[in-house]
């Protein structure tokens, strides 16, 4: 391994306050962090440390400018008991692109995926093993001056922490297609994984829920017509055979998913018509009356494949054939990506980075 890090183990684990059959997401965090610094344009070494808090500045430039972005990934326990990342590439990758849309340092290689390697060596006793658990991995990198002024950051903190989850969410969910508020805009940053982003759902998602809705299913900003994608997941439509999702790009309106990608590899590998371009609300709602709308489905490291039950639009409610679980095409690529992550099913497009056992346990 090339990169250079800092080991600093914890004295004492918190691991069995940790209540393995009752996860949920994002509760418990495990033993250590990961932590670089960027300063006089240069990484400095990392370190892996034990958890701890963070002090902050009250001027802390991420606070007030917004200059945050993370990574969602997930490492899970494979068959022969190792531990294995799921295409972490991508989200190298990704967060890179998100770095560049918001003037922040983009991160090396070495750093991101060798340093998560390591990470999860470390925290490997922290994996769960059941059906639809994972130790979700938190990349994240904001901004650090203390000033007070709008500028990029000079200086800038990388960290991984890491939480073991069950699933994110447990039954297909209903979603609102509305018009009052948008997620993205041509020229915006929708297509990075920026903290502003999920700031700037949250009141849309609290109204939707109070109308019994789960989520909202974000609709173009301009014409408040063509279907984009979820909070938390990008969507597939099927009709007629034929399946859709909106198109992903490093300047688009849409977070270009890692689950996104792989299903539309699955699925053209399979054989399937997959078009990765604007769908109008209105033709699902067509498709709906005549009967051809057959499956909905949301794809994300949390979400995994979540069927959709229900869109409401415009005071109705319409629902694909598969409306109370997974559809043949959503439940094949549940059963096929999980596989493959946890080793059931061969790994023939090579998505599988395993973590070495770097450091012998004492
Ligand atoms: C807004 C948004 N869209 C889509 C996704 C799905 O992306 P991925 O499959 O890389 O997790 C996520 C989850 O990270 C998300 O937050």
């Amino acid at each position: 391994m090339e990169l250079n890090i800092e080991i600093h183990l914890s004295a004492y684990s918190r691991i069995n306050e940790v209540n393995f059959n009752d996860l949920g997401f994002g509760r418990y965090f495990t033993d250590h962090l990961l932590i670089a610094t960027y300063k006089e344009k240069a990484w400095q070494t990392a370190k892996i440390i034990p958890f701890q808090d963070l002090s902050i500045h009250p001027a802390l430039s991420a606070l007030h400018y917004g200059q945050s972005i993370f990574e969602g990934m997930k490492a899970f326990k494979y068959t022969d008991g190792s531990a294995v990342l799921f295409r972490p590439e991508k989200n190298w990758q990704r967060i890179n692109t998100s770095a560049r849309r918001l003037c922040m340092p983009e991160i090396p290689e070495d750093l991101f995926i060798e340093g998560l390697k390591l990470f999860v060596d470390i925290e490997r006793n922290w994996i769960p093993s059941g059906q639809g658990e994972a130790l979700y991995l938190r990349p994240l990198l904001f901004a650090t001056d203390s000033f007070l002024g709008v500028r990029p950051s000079e200086e800038y903190l990388f960290l991984v922490i890491a939480s073991p989850v069950g699933k994110y969410y447990s039954q297909p969910i209903r979603v609102l297609a509305q018009k009052q508020y948008v997620r993205a805009v041509r020229g915006g940053v929708g297509a990075a994984k920026t903290a502003g982003n999920y700031a700037a759902s949250l009141l849309a998602v609290q109204e939707a829920k109070k109308k019994g809705y789960d989520q909202i299913l974000w609709l173009d900003a301009i014409q408040l017509s063509f279907v984009e994608e979820s909070s938390t997941m990008n969507l597939f439509f099927v009709i007629d055979d034929a399946i859709y999702t909106a198109p992903a790009s490093p300047d688009g309106t849409i977070l270009m998913g890692v689950t996104r990608d792989s299903a539309i590899t699955l699925l053209k590998k399979w054989g399937y018509e997959v078009y990765e371009k604007p769908l109008n609300i209105q033709d699902i709602i067509q498709a709906y009356h005549k009967g051809t709308f057959q499956e909905a489905f949301g794809t994300g490291t949390a979400a995994s494949i979540t069927p959709l039950a229900a869109i409401g639009f415009d005071d109705q409610e319409i629902m694909p054939i598969a409306n109370t679980g997974y559809g043949p095409i959503s439940q094949r690529l549940y059963e096929t990506l999980t596989g493959i992550q946890r080793g059931t099913i061969a790994d023939e497009l090579n998505w599988l980075v395993r973590v070495p056992e770097y450091i012998p346990f004492t």
